[in-house]
């Protein structure tokens, strides 16, 4: 299968999967059992999985329950779900939010549904970075709210999450300008807060960024794990249930202190407002972009 249809296939995958990841996010439910369902889904479905991550409430992204992760739902939480699937390292990448029991923040969620929606209907061959960051914060502020101005969108290339270039979600006046055939994640986070992320308590997701060799037994048992990622991020738990939580804690430390591994902490707003994602990928076409993400359901 060309790139192309690989990433079809992926960004299909990822949609289902993320909306019926989503319809499990309930008022008591563990967190692992639905990061773990989303797991089963991926692979049922034929896909590879690159990730399922959660966020909760003033969190925006990167958060993985350990496997003894007790957490559950709880009535109330705004929760973002994403997940990413890939077809041969073609990668899609896609997340919404949801609310558990209540409906309080249907405003925000819908603004930040729309922010996507207009940001991704301006894209095109020669748009720069800055008037895409433009476009999303304008919407975002005509709705009554903030956007998190340091996240980005970003390129994706084969197992590459994070391609080189971010896509600003406020005018940061970069004149780099998005190109035919590019794939693209484009994701804004919405908040009632002052629209700022900080790193916010224990990484549970790591992702290989060099080759270095390194000594240590417990770091050699789960390099090996490691490399068959290729690049792609992941948890805590995928370690922890081959190598025992020993092994994967001191494998870990060393690996992120030799600089082998980078750790990605939680990211959580720096006034505790409350955040919502959506996020679709798509690839720029001639005139536009076809959105290779989008469920049947999706109205954005
Ligand atoms: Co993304």
């Amino acid at each position: 299968m060309d790139r192309i249809n690989c990433l079809r296939k992926a960004g299909k995958i990822a949609a289902q999967v993320r909306r019926e990841g989503a319809e499990r996010i309930i008022e008591g439910a563990s967190y692992i059992s639905v990061m773990d369902y989303c797991e089963a889904r991926i692979i049922e479905l034929g896909g590879e999985i690159a990730w399922a991550q959660m966020a909760l409430n003033d969190c925006a992204a990167h958060f993985c329950p350990k496997e003894d992760d007790l957490g559950t739902f709880d009535r109330g939480d705004l929760v973002k779900i994403d997940i990413g699937v890939h077809i041969n390292g073609w990668l899609a990448d896609n997340a919404m939010t949801v609310e558990v029991s209540t409906n309080d923040h249907t405003e925000l969620i819908l603004a930040t549904q729309n922010t996507l929606k207009e940001t991704i209907s301006v894209i095109r061959p020669g748009i720069t970075l800055g008037e895409i960051g433009q476009r999303t914060n304008e919407v975002a502020t005509a709705h009554g709210f903030n956007v998190i101005r340091n996240l980005s969108g970003h390129t994706i290339d084969r197992y590459t999450v994070h391609a080189g270039i971010s896509i600003p979600a406020i005018n940061t006046e970069e004149k780099t300008r998005i190109e035919e055939g590019m794939e693209i994640a484009i994701e804004p986070f919405l908040t009632y807060g002052e629209g700022l992320i900080r790193n916010k308590g224990e990484s549970t997701i790591f992702m290989q960024v060099s080759e270095r060799s390194v000594r240590s037994p417990a770091a050699r048992k789960i390099m090996a794990f490691i490399e068959q990622r290729n690049g792609l991020p992941f948890c805590t738990k995928d370690l922890t249930k081959q190598f025992g939580k020993g092994t994967t804690l001191l494998g870990l430390r060393e690996l992120v202190k030799q600089g082998v591994l980078q750790d990605y902490p939680p990211l959580c707003e720096v006034s505790n407002g409350l955040v919502a994602q959506f996020e679709h990928s798509m690839i720029v076409t001639a005139d536009g972009v076809e959105v290779i993400t989008r469920h049947p359901d999706d109205t954005w």
